[in-house]
């Protein structure tokens, strides 16, 4: 819960900053966002997407302004917000010299998922993310579909609160997209969790097709924010 109202909010911002030098990568951005469902953010590369992210998961501390994450403020109780968070980065975060299983449980330890549960939580999460056939192979030898699936699968073993997700599909062929999209979109249903994802908005000449991709995923979607500043 937020402290003064009674909406449960997935996180909120009050201008909300960060600085590199004279370079605002984030310039005082302010909004809530209410718990259930997907909330997309939307900017062009360099808009700002991922060091918002990064401030919200407490990875980077903000310049100025402040923001609360499943009730917790993100500068003061850091803790308590990655207890509650998943978090999956831009960049590949499996180990490929592991199987899927093997990242599975690595997480389900860093995630302090009790021992009992861990067994049940993994091959709960392999199996929502449609792995179960390939929990022994090596990570190595994963598509990157099926890799970006793992990763998610990772980030939800502990049935965080809130997911955030840097640009969960870039890089992936339309079918291993719509893959991904296809078990996001049933994610907050299965666990009561608020999913925060970025994507890229498509530039002004690029595809009306991508749009109405981005439009199609996000159509169960509360809000969804564009970053105008590098539009
Ligand atoms: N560590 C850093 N040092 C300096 N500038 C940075 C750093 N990280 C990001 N930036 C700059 O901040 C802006 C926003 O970057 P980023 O959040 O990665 O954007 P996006 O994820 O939307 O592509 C860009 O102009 C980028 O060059
Ligand atoms: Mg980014």
């Amino acid at each position: 819960m937020d402290g003064d109202t009674q909406v449960p909010m997935a996180f909120s911002a009050d201008r909300l900053t960060k600085r590199y030098g004279t370079v605002r990568a984030v310039d005082a951005i302010s909004l809530s966002v209410p718990a259930c469902g997907i909330f997309g953010l939307l900017g062009r590369n360099g808009a700002g997407k991922s060091t918002t992210i990064k401030m919200l998961t407490t990875l980077l501390p903000p310049t100025s302004g402040t923001a609360r994450v499943a009730g917790f403020d993100v500068v003061r109780q850091p803790v308590d917000v990655r207890r509650h968070i998943g978090y999956v980065p831009q960049m590949p975060s499996a180990d490929v010299d592991l199987t899927g299983y093997e990242n599975l449980l690595i997480f389900a330890k860093l995630y302090v998922v009790p021992r009992p549960l861990r067994a049940g939580r993994i091959d709960d999460a392999l199996s929502f993310m449609g792995l179960q056939e390939h929990r022994n192979t090596l990570v190595g030898r994963y598509s990157g579909g099926l890799r970006r699936r793992l990763e998610i699968a990772q980030s939800m073993l502990h049935h965080p609160q809130v997911l955030f997700l840097d640009e969960p599909t870039e890089g992936l062929d339309p079918v291993a997209r719509h893959a991904v999209w296809d078990r996001l979109q049933a994610l907050p249903a299965q666990l009561g969790t608020t999913i925060v994802l970025t994507t890229p908005a498509p530039s002004r000449k690029g595809s009306r097709k991508r749009l109405t991709e981005v439009r199609l995923m996000l159509r169960r979607l509360a809000i969804s924010l564009l970053l105008t500043r590098a539009l």
